[in-house]
């Protein structure tokens, strides 16, 4: 499994996915500027794994911190929490991973400053392999919706690359291919406007050893249409108490054609991409990018200058497409994901199974 993000020697080493499959290199962060470069950038995207970046962007940033007193110290680190968390608006995992630094931040307060920096750097390891292990949990759920033969339909990359490592999406694809030795294959929307599905989605089933074949996403309506696929599996940047899902462009109109196909659409989500705080979709703050993306590929311009362009990279999938969201706790109904914050919650009567 290649590594999408490392802390290494004091530095983090972050794959440049934004060029990726044609070439695999590393860039090196010594400052935490250049972490968040890469977010803005997409050197590093998807959600967990941006948050991973965000944790160890925090980390980076505080071992050049010059500081008297722990207060000190604090007041210097909320400017490059700031900047980390000013990177990118969707994918939640950003604040999430933050909020986490704050209460580690909160609970470590009486330790020296200079033992704090080393436990930054830990914690920041932390989330990197709880992630892994999460994505796992969620791939060993999934698969039970996953039958031997099945073609699955993905769109983007919430596969490893995306992750700490093992994917979102991908998870319940491995386990059920790896693990439970069920014959299945994939079908990759290349996803436009920045082709996560072809550079990345592709690439890396195949170097798993998953069949895997490639489509634009104006083809997915039209295999389903022929009864070419069986199930679809996303990931997701931000889903609402109430089950609404945000993901890559192009997920809300694959959504609405496997309803209309009688397609289960199925949402694989780590609770650190779940916003208990926001009531619904509509309030989830959509990033807008650059008119290049769509107007060139690969630096080729393919429209017109001066053309108007909308490049919104993210959609919302209302919560009555969703037929159930994988998570490492299970797999659920969208209506029931806000009980996973009550404590007292009986997770297996709340807890969906395959017919
Ligand atoms: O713009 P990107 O490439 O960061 O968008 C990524 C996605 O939409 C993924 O599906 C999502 O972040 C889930 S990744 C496990």
């Amino acid at each position: 499994m290649i590594s999408t993000i490392e802390w290494k020697n004091g530095k983090v080493m972050m794959l440049d996915q934004s060029i990726l499959p044609l070439e695999v290199k590393y860039v090196e962060c010594t400052d935490y500027r250049k972490v968040a470069e890469g977010i803005k950038k997409l050197w590093i995207r998807g959600a967990p794994a941006i948050g991973i970046a965000a944790a160890m962007g925090i980390a980076l940033g505080a071992q050049d911190i010059k500081a008297a007193t722990m207060d000190d110290f604090l007041r210097k680190l909320e400017p490059v929490m700031d900047e980390i968390l000013a990177t990118r608006p969707t994918a939640v995992n950003i604040r999430w991973a933050v909020e986490r630094i704050k209460k580690f931040l909160a609970a470590h307060r009486a330790e020296s400053i200079e033992k704090i920096k080393q436990l930054l750097i830990g914690e920041s390891q932390s989330i990197l392999e709880e992630d892994i292990e999460i994505n796992k949990s969620i791939g060993r759920w999934g698969a039970q919706f996953v039958k031997d033969g099945d073609t699955i339909l993905t769109h983007c990359n919430a596969g490893s690359l995306a992750t700490g490592g093992y994917g979102t999406a991908t998870a319940p694809m491995l386990m059920a291919a790896k693990e439970q030795g069920k014959k299945i294959q994939v079908i990759a929307d290349e996803t436009r406007p920045v082709l996560q599905g072809a550079r990345l989605t592709s690439w890396e089933l195949m170097q798993a050893g998953i069949p895997v074949t490639l489509i634009t996403d104006n083809t997915a309506g039209a295999l389903m249409k022929k009864g070419m696929i069986d199930l679809a599996i996303v990931g997701t940047d931000r889903t609402t108490r109430n089950g609404d899902v945000a993901n890559k462009i192009g997920t809300y109109t694959v959504a609405v054609m496997c309803r209309e196909h009688g397609i289960p659409f199925y949402v694989a989500a780590p609770l650190s991409s779940i916003d208990f705080t926001m009531a619904s979709g509509d309030l989830i703050p959509i990033e807008e990018r650059h008119a290049d993306e769509v107007t060139s590929i690969w630096g080729h311009r393919v429209a017109p200058e001066g053309v108007n362009v909308i490049n919104l990279a993210f959609d919302v999938t209302p919560a009555k497409y969703v037929t159930s969201l994988f998570t490492e706790k299970g797999a659920f109904k969208p209506q029931d994901i806000k009980k996973l914050l009550r404590e007292d919650v009986d997770l297996e009567s709340i807890r969906l199974r395959p017919l």
